[in-house]
């Protein structure tokens, strides 16, 4: 008799989620995790932290910069201790860890420490005693992809990847983030905002791939006008460190004359790849595709049966969410039910300030596909609770099937594109048409009457424009 109905390894998102409902639904269930801490990449290096930072660099730079003057509020004297700062952080991932350990026990989930390996199919490793099981869920997540020839040291706090640009001793006076995507913008942001010059290299003609073209090009303005240096088609050919400064060798993309950048800090952040190395995935009878990921069907089962895996080693966005939802549904298939998750509408939310948030198809996506389009569009600074609070940069994007008036995708930038995304997601779950957005009532004054107004513009009438 194998020891657990489910055997769940890596306790992120993806795995402590699939733990506990694996649990809920009756099943027996232990988690192997290789960390100190349960969690993951998601609460001990990544969304959490890098949120914690984000929001006490905004309080910072807002009671710094002078930007309260104009409400009427005078500051003096203002003070940057950053110590207390990562403290805070640090406690905050501590709550939220140790509240991932109080719902296993109080699920019943056996948490087994260490490194976990495949014997076979049917039993793993870990610390050198082997636990049976008649289902395995590989929730192993993704690490820090390398830039060939820059060596991280994330002690040193020169070179760093996320996990060191989160806990940097002190502020640099100029950091250079190699990677113009989601986490180089966001941790780009928050040394900016605590007084650091930061100069992006972004290999891409333009920053953030995969979201709409606009929203990539008038969230680029945004952020020069902050203070961001962003240099688009270039590529870092050489990094030389001496003593405490770098030297960075950088050329035009397609090929060119080679120029200097020193710099005090350089963040690596070129994306991140997924975690099976030491998982001896062959005991199984396990491969993993030419982009390093496990392949999974539509019930996450793996080629091999009764192995499943999700979230970031699996293919897809590599995002908190989507491995949650993953965790959910596959503990529902493994315990006969039918699990869903609808990969066409996973939001994207990039948390800088404004925040960027986005779901569905971008225009690019819909001409590669031939699809007919409409598109409507209302800026923040029509919107009336956005003036209110001088808080006007940004606008929302919705497009909508030119025929059927199906909203097939909503992209927003503002300082609440996070939460407004939310709306769209439930109404494109549900099908709706920018009509029934524009007839749905929304609260004023609200951000969220700018959905209402771009909806109206799709049929090209807006009221306040
Ligand atoms: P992970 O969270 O990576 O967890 C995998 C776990 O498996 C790890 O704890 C690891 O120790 C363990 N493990 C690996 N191999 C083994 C083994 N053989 N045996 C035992 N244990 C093992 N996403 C968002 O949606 N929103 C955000 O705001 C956001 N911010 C981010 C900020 C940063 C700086 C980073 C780096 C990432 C961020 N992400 C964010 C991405 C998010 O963290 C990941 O998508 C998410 O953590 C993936 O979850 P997962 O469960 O697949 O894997
Ligand atoms: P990313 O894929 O978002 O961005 C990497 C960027 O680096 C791309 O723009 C790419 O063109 C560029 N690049 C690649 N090689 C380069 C090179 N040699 N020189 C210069 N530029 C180069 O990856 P990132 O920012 O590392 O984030 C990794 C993952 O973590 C993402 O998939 C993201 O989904 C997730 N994440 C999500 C967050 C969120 O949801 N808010 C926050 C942080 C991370």
């Amino acid at each position: 008799m194998a020891d657990f109905d489910v055997i769940v390894i890596g306790a992120g998102p993806g795995g402590y989620v699939a733990a506990i409902k694996a649990a809920q639904l009756g099943l027996k269930t232990a988690c192997v995790e290789a960390g100190e801490t349960l969690g993951g990449t998601c609460l001990n290096v990544g969304c959490i932290p890098s949120k914690a930072l984000l929001h006490a660099s905004e309080l910072y730079e807002e009671a710094h910069s002078g930007a309260l003057e104009k409400f009427g509020i005078k500051l003096s004297g203002t003070k940057l201790d950053l110590k207390a700062m990562m403290a805070e952080k640090t406690k905050a991932v501590g709550e939220l860890t140790g509240g991932i350990e109080f719902l296993f026990k109080k699920n019943k989930v056996e948490w087994i420490k260490g490194h976990a390996a495949f014997e076979s199919a049917s039993s793993i490793s870990v610390e050198g005693k082997s636990y049976s099981a008649k289902n395995f869920i590989i929730a192993t997540g993704s690490s820090v992809t390398p830039l060939p020839g820059v060596e991280i040291d994330n002690a040193k706090g020169v070179i760093v990847d996320s996990t060191g640009a989160l806990e940097l001793p002190k502020v640099p006076k100029h950091m250079v983030v190699i990677g113009g995507g989601v986490i180089g913008l966001e941790l780009g942001s928050v040394w900016r905002r605590l007084g650091a010059d930061v100069t992006v290299v972004e290999f891409l003609d333009q920053i953030l791939p995969g979201m709409d073209k606009d929203i990539r090009k008038d969230s680029a303005r945004i952020f020069k006008k902050q203070g961001f240096d962003i240099k688009t088609s270039t590529k870092v050919t050489g990094v030389e460190t001496k003593g405490k400064k770098t030297t960075l060798t950088v050329e035009p993309a397609a090929g060119g004359d080679a120029s200097k950048i020193e710099a005090d800090a350089v963040l690596v952040a070129i994306g991140r790849k997924p975690n099976t190395d030491g998982l001896a995935l062959d005991k199984a009878g396990l491969a993993t595709n030419d982009r390093g990921q496990i392949e999974v069907g539509r019930d996450f089962q793996t080629s091999v049966s009764g192995i499943y895996a999700i979230g970031d080693v699996t293919p897809g966005p590599m995002l908190a969410h989507k491995a949650e939802d993953e965790g959910v549904a596959v503990a529902e298939f493994i315990a006969g039910q039918t699990g869903i998750v609808n990969h066409d509408l996973i939001p994207g939310v990039v948390y800088t300030h404004p925040e960027i948030a986005s779901i569905g198809k971008t225009e690019d996506d819909l001409k590669e596909a031939g699809a007919d389009y409409k598109v409507g569009k209302f800026p923040f600074s029509a919107n009336s609770r956005a003036k209110a609070n001088r808080d006007t940069d940004g606008y929302v994007k919705i497009i909508a099937d030119a025929e059927s008036d199906k909203v097939l995708g909503v992209h927003v930038i503002s300082s609440l594109a996070g939460t407004l995304i939310a709306e769209a997601v439930i109404a494109m779950e549900f099908g709706a048409t920018s009509e029934d957005f524009a007839y749905t009532c929304h609260a004023h004054p609200t951000h969220a009457e700018a959905i209402k107004e771009a909806a109206m513009a799709v049929q090209g009438k807006p009221i306040h424009m």
